[in-house]
C-alpha cells in the first residue's frame, strides 16, 4: 500500500502515522471489531439455539466484517442457512475468511453458507420468494471502509477522493466533484447532506477545481462553510455524507430492499434494519409504517432501538445507530407497496444523469 497519504485531525492537519491503513492494520481492526445492536438485532431476527431445529435461513444484507454474520451462524446449527451480501470485495474476502475459520471452529454444526458479492438492492434476483426467515440490514460504511484512508471515505486521514464501495464500478467522487455542475453539486450536498449552506460550498468547490483528495476537499468545504456557532461536527462532514451516498446510491438500494423484503419473507418473517442517520431512518420508518397500514408489516419497534450507554462507549459508531423491525404479516398483496421516500429516488435519479 503506498504511504503517501497523511493521517489527518478534524482541521486536516497531519496526525502520527497510524497503520490501519496496511493490510496487518485492517486484519488487527477487524480483531477488535464489534457489530452495532448485536443483541438487539439478534433478539428482533427471533433466533435462537431453537431455531436451529426449524433450519431457519437468514439473510445478512451487508456482510461488512462479519460480526453480525458470525453470531448468526453460531446460532443457525447444520440445517440452517445464511445468505450474505456484500458488494465491497475487500470486506466479501476478509469476511469469507472468517467464515472458513468459523467453519473449521463448529465443524458438523457450521450451517449452509451462499456469498453474494452483490448490491443487496439486486436481493430479490438471487432469493427465491417466501423462503427466508429473517433478513437484517446493517447499512452505510464499515469502520473498516471508514479507516482505510485509500478508500477515501473520511477526512481523517488524507486519501483519493474514491467513496466507492463497490470498488469494481460507478463513478468515484472525485469524477462527482469535478465533473458535475455547479448547481448540481449544491442540490446533492443539499439533499443528501442536508447542508444549508450547499449553495455557497458548492461555488468555492467549483472554484478549487481540480481537487483529487479527501484532504483538499475539506480544507476547501472548512475556508467556504463559516463555522456555525455551537456547531460541533466538521464543516465537511456533511459534504462527505453526501458525496457518500451519492456515489454508492445508498437511499435507492435501502428503498429496493425494503420493497423487495415483503416478497421474501416467509409469513412471520422478520426484517431488522440499523441505521445511521435521518435520510435512511426515515426511509425505514415511512415504509414500515406504509406496510402497517396496508397489512404488509407488524411493526415490532415503535421507536427505535438504540445503543445503551455502554455500548456507546466501547463502540462510538453505535452512538447514531437506529434499529427498526418488523414481522411479515400472513396474507397481504405485496404488489404495488408504494414505499414512501419515492421523490428521494427520484431526485437521486436526475443526478444519476450526471456525465461522470
Ligand atoms: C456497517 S457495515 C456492516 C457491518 C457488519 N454488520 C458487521 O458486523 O461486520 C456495512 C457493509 O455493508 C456493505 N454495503 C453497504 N451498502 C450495500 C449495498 N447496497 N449492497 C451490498 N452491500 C452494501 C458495505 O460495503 C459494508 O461492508
Amino acid at each position: 500500500m503506498p504511504n503517501r497519504w497523511r493521517r489527518l485531525d478534524y482541521r486536516g492537519e497531519s496526525l502520527d502515522r497510524q497503520s490501519l491503513q496496511s493490510p496487518q492494520g485492517v486484519y488487527r481492526q477487524q480483531a477488535r471489531h464489534v457489530p452495532v445492536l448485536l443483541q438487539e438485532a439478534i433478539r428482533y431476527l427471533g433466533i435462537s439455539p431453537s431455531s436451529a431445529v426449524q433450519g431457519s435461513t437468514i439473510v445478512d444484507a451487508t456482510l461488512g466484517l462479519g460480526g453480525h454474520s458470525e453470531a448468526i451462524v453460531r446460532l443457525l446449527g447444520p440445517k440452517g442457512h445464511l445468505i450474505a451480501f456484500d458488494r465491497d470485495p475487500a470486506a466479501m474476502e476478509l469476511a469469507s475468511a472468517k467464515l472458513e475459520a468459523l467453519r473449521a471452529e463448529l465443524n458438523d454444526q457450521m450451517p449452509r453458507v451462499t456469498l453474494h458479492a452483490a448490491d443487496f438492492g439486486s436481493i430479490a434476483e438471487h432469493v427465491a420468494p417466501a423462503s427466508v426467515d429473517g433478513i437484517l440490514a446493517d447499512v452505510g460504511v464499515s469502520s473498516m471502509q471508514l479507516d482505510t484512508a485509500e478508500r477515501g471515505f473520511s477526512f481523517q486521514a488524507d486519501g483519493p477522493l474514491d467513496m466507492r464501495m463497490d470498488t469494481r464500478s460507478g463513478p468515484t467522487a472525485e469524477q462527482v466533484v469535478n465533473q458535475a455542475g455547479e448547481e448540481e453539486l449544491a442540490n446533492l450536498i443539499y439533499e443528501f447532506g442536508e447542508e444549508r449552506r450547499s449553495r455557497r460550498i458548492a461555488r468555492a468547490i467549483v472554484r478549487a477545481r481540480p481537487l483529487s483528495t479527501t484532504a483538499q476537499l475539506a480544507n476547501v468545504v472548512a475556508a467556504a462553510a463559516q463555522t456555525m456557532k455551537h456547531e460541533r461536527i466538521h464543516p465537511a462532514t456533511r459534504v462527505f455524507q453526501a458525496l457518500r451516498i451519492y456515489v454508492n446510491r445508498e437511499l435507492e438500494q435501502i428503498e429496493a430492499l425494503l420493497q423487495a423484503a415483503p416478497g421474501l419473507l416467509k409469513p412471520g418473517g422478520r426484517l431488522v434494519v440499523i441505521s445511521f442517520h435521518s435520510l435512511e431512518d426515515r426511509l425505514v420508518k415511512d415504509a414500515m409504517r406504509a406496510g402497517a397500514s396496508d397489512g404488509t408489516w407488524q411493526v415490532l419497534t415503535k421507536k427505535p432501538v438504540q445503543g445503551v450507554e455502554a455500548e456507546i462507549e466501547q463502540n462510538p459508531r453505535a452512538r447514531s445507530a437506529k434499529l427498526r423491525a418488523a414481522e411479515r404479516e400472513p396474507v397481504s398483496s405485496v404488489e404495488g407497496l408504494e414505499v414512501a421516500g419515492g421523490m428521494k429516488r427520484k431526485q437521486q435519479k436526475k443526478f444519476l444523469n450526471l456525465k461522470v
